[in-house]
Parts: C-alpha cells; structure tokens; sequence
C-alpha cells in the first residue's frame, strides 16, 4: 500500500490502485524474471488493471503461469505451494508492512496490530488473541441468535430490503457487542460513513491524496473524527465488560496503561475490518442461494433435520471460494528469494489473490459453478482455499467470522423467507473488500407462506 492514501487497514485486500505498478525497484539485470503482460510503453498494465482488475488477474494466471509479473516490481502467485511459501513465509524472506512506511496519517491507525511489523506487531496481536480464543467466540454465539432475530423483527412482510445494507447493520451490532460488549449506539453511523468512504475510494483507480477536499475525503475525515471521539469517551468511561476478555476489556487491562490514542486505533481497525467481510460474505450467501433455489430447499430442510453441520458450512464455504471478502492481498520482499523457477528481488511486492486462487480449475472443477457438494469430497490443497489467509497474520477473527455467519444464516433461514428482485443486476465491487452491489429482496411470509421464483 501506498502511503499518504487513507487506506487505515492493509489486512484487507487493497483497492484496485494499490498494487498497480510504480517505477521499478528492482535491482538492474535480476535474472529468471517470470512472465507477465507489457501493457502500454508508459502506462504500463496499469489501464488493463484499474479498468476490471478481476478479469485482468484472472486472465494474467491463464496467460502466464503460476508466477506472473504484472509490472515491473509486482508479481501475482497464484499456485497454493508458491502462496505457501509467502504467506507461512518461513525464511522471514516477506513482510506486510513495507520496511520505511510508518503510517504517519491519523486515518492510518498506525497504532494498531494490523498496521504493525515484527515484533511490535508480535506483543499487539499476543495481546489481543484471548479476545479471538474459542472460549470467548462461544460465549458470544447468543448474541448472534438474538441480534438476527432483532432484525428479522423489523422486517415487514412484502417489504424489499437492501440485503448488503441490512447484513452490515447486523454484523456491526453484532461485531461490536463481541468486541466491545455494547453496541456502539450512535456510533453505528459514524464507523459506517467511514467504511463507506474506505470503500469509495478504494474501488476507485484515481484517488487524489488525502488532504484534497474532495467529497469523499472530506466524508472520510468527518466520520473518522466523530468515531474517534467515540472511542475516545468509551475509552475514558468504561469499566462495562471488564470480567470478559473482550477487546476492549484486554487493552484496558494492559499494565503499563496503554496510550488512549493506542487503543482508539485498535479497536477502530478491529470493528472496521470485521463488520464489512462479514456482511459481504453473508450478502453473497443470501444472493448464491437466491438464484439456487433447489439448493437452498435442501439447506432448509436439512437445518429442518438438525443435520445442519454438513450442509451450511459446505454452503459458506463454497460462497467465499467463489466471492471471497478478501479478494487479494500482498506481501513485500525484504530479502531476496525464489518463487518455483522464478528470483523474487527484495522489494518486490508479491500478490496472492483469493479471487484468482478460488477459481482455478485445477483444483475445482467447473469453477465458475456454485456447488457447495465439492466440499464432501476430496479437498482441495490447504492453499487453494484462503479465504482468511493463511499463516501468522491470517484472520484474528476467523473463528468469530465463521460462527457469525453460520448463526445469522441458520437463524435467517429459520425465521424469514427473502425473494431476491432484480439479481441479474448483482455485480462484485473490487474494493478494499469484494462488495456485492445491487443486492435486494422482499421479505416474504415465514410462515408457510409461498416463496416467489428465487425465493431465499
Ligand atoms: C468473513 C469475514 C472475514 C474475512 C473473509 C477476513 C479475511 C481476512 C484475511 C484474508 C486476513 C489476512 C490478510 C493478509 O494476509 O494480508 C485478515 C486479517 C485480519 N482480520 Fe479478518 N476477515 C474476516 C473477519 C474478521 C473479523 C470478524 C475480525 C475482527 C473482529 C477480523 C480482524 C482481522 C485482523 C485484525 C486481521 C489482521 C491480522 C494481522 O495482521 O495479524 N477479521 N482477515
């Protein structure tokens, strides 16, 4: 990631613009480069990608093999051994945080765990870890149950929701009562405008830096400051939720006190990264089921049998190999070394794309299909699913994120039927996360009622 550009969390893929090629880094004469598109002699690949950076990765794996180069400094892996060897990186070869880039801005959060390297990065995510621990993701299980139903409840029937809307005001609840044990209350608004304007920006190729008053900068910075007022007083007022080992609870609890500042920006990166996948990958499960309805019949009656397990995670888990939250994500080369056939130069920043990974035919047959049965069969090699990444800076929330969405989507499918309207309009916004865009459905009877053509 570039810095200067208000992209507070590198945890999550980063937009469109943030791995295009900048001028070379590369060492003169590096030998054993991979393959990869030329593109335009002063663009470089740069159009191809900010154009529809999906289909150009897609299409750079099917050209060029296992290692592309996509620009002069930047190659995508794209076979498991190879993102292995990156992501679990035991050679200490790549980092994530790029050696010299100290997030300077406040929209950065330079504070927090995911923003940090070595072992500054070590003690913040030891620290936070009882938080992510399966004791503490149990406790929060009813939570689930009860916040799904909360909003199913304000629900009217023959109603058309907005499915992305509705999920990301559900998973912030529910995100933040596991992180803080309160809802934020008004605070809602404020991580949400924020998240927005992240979003915006990333998804768009041409950001203008931060300080260029530009709507969306300037909505950034608002939602930003209210939210970090917010923390701030929560910080300073609380004493709530002290016996259980939540976020907030572990970083008040530190001895030597934390800065306020140090846990503002833990907390504001761990609810902003959580809340938004989540709502993604349950918006994209609404949507797969939706245009399956065989499938989803099955689902039901299998949750109806209480022999939900097999079925439901084969379900989640197929919706992200195919819509994974986190589309791509990189790591940067601080030393020099090898990729199958191919020298890795130190500084060279080195994608490894879910979105790419996940469709691969090699080890998914008809890739492009949703056919959660695959999951009964034979898996997949370790790194040809990652949908919370893989190695020590994989997911702090995986567990808590599966759990999540396997209760919401058990309670949804218990409790409300949804007919999408107008699915074939539904596209994938590559943005710091893969949004659904254009998701919506009318809230039908549950109780026996019909479903409609589509029916959830
Ligand atoms: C479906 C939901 C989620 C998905 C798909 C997802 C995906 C990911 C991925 C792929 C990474 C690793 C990125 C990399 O290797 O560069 C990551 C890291 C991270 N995630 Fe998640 N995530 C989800 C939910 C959550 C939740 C619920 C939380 C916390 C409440 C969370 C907090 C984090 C943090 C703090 C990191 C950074 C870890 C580090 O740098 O050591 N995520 N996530």
């Amino acid at each position: 990631m570039r810095e200067g550009r208000l992209t507070p969390a590198p945890t999550l893929p980063p937009g469109p613009s943030t791995l295009l090629p900048g001028p070379s880094t590369l060492p003169p004469g590096a030998s054993t480069l991979p393959p990869g598109p030329r593109g335009g002699r002063f663009s470089g690949t740069r159009p191809e990608y900010a154009a529809d950076p999906l289909s150009f990765l897609v299409r750079c794996a099917a050209e060029y093999g296992d290692v592309v180069r996509i620009a002069p400094s930047n190659y995508l892996v794209v076979h498991p051994r190879d993102i292995a060897t990156v992501l679990v990186d035991r050679q200490g070869a790549f980092v994530k945080i790029r050696p010299g880039v100290r997030r300077r801005s406040h929209a950065g959060f330079p504070r927090a765990m995911m923003n940090s390297e070595g072992d500054d990065w070590r003690v913040k995510r030891q620290r936070l870890s009882p938080a992510f621990a399966r004791e503490q993701v149990l406790r929060h299980a009813g939570a689930v149950e009860e916040e799904t139903s909360r909003a199913v409840a304000s629900w009217q029937q023959g109603q058309v929701i907005d499915v992305h809307q509705a999920m990301s005001d559900l998973t912030l609840r529910i995100g933040t009562r596991a992180l803080l044990g309160a809802p934020l209350g008004d605070g809602a608004a404020a991580v949400k405008a924020a998240v927005d304007a992240i979003m915006r920006l990333t998804a768009t190729p041409f950001r203008f830096p931060a300080w260029v008053p530009t709507p969306t900068n300037r909505q950034l910075a608002r939602s930003l400051g209210r939210l970090d007022g917010l923390l701030g007083s929560l910080v300073e007022n609380a004493d709530a939720g002290r016996q259980e080992r939540n976020a907030l609870a572990l970083l008040l609890d530190e001895d030597p006190a934390l800065s306020a500042a140090a846990v503002r920006d833990e907390l504001a990166t761990l609810i902003m990264s959580g809340y938004e996948t989540t709502a993604d990958a349950l918006t994209w499960t609404l949507y797969l089921l939706g245009t399956h309805p065989q499938l989803e019949a099955r689902l039901r009656q299998s949750l109806a049998d209480e022999d939900e397990p097999s079925l439901l995670d084969a379900v989640l888990k197929e919706s992200m190999r195919l819509y994974p939250p986190a589309w791509v994500t990189s790591r940067v080369a601080v030393k020099e070394s090898r990729l199958g056939d191919f020298d890795v130069p130190a500084g060279t920043t080195v994608a490894v794309s879910q979105w790419v990974t996940h469709r691969d035919g090699r080890w998914y047959p008809d890739p492009e299909r949703f056919l959660p049965e695959r999951w009964f069969g034979e898996p997949p090699p370790r790194h040809a699913f990652i949908p919370y990444g893989s190695g020590p800076r994989a997911c702090i929330g995986a567990a808590l994120a599966t759990q999540e969405l396997a209760g919401i989507l058990r309670c949804l499918l218990r409790k409300t039927r949804l007919s999408l309207v107008g699915a074939d309009a539904v596209r994938p916004r590559p943005a710091l996360a893969l949004q659904p865009l254009g998701v919506r459905a009318r809230v039908d009877d549950t109780r026996g009622g019909r479903p409609g053509p589509q029916a959830l």
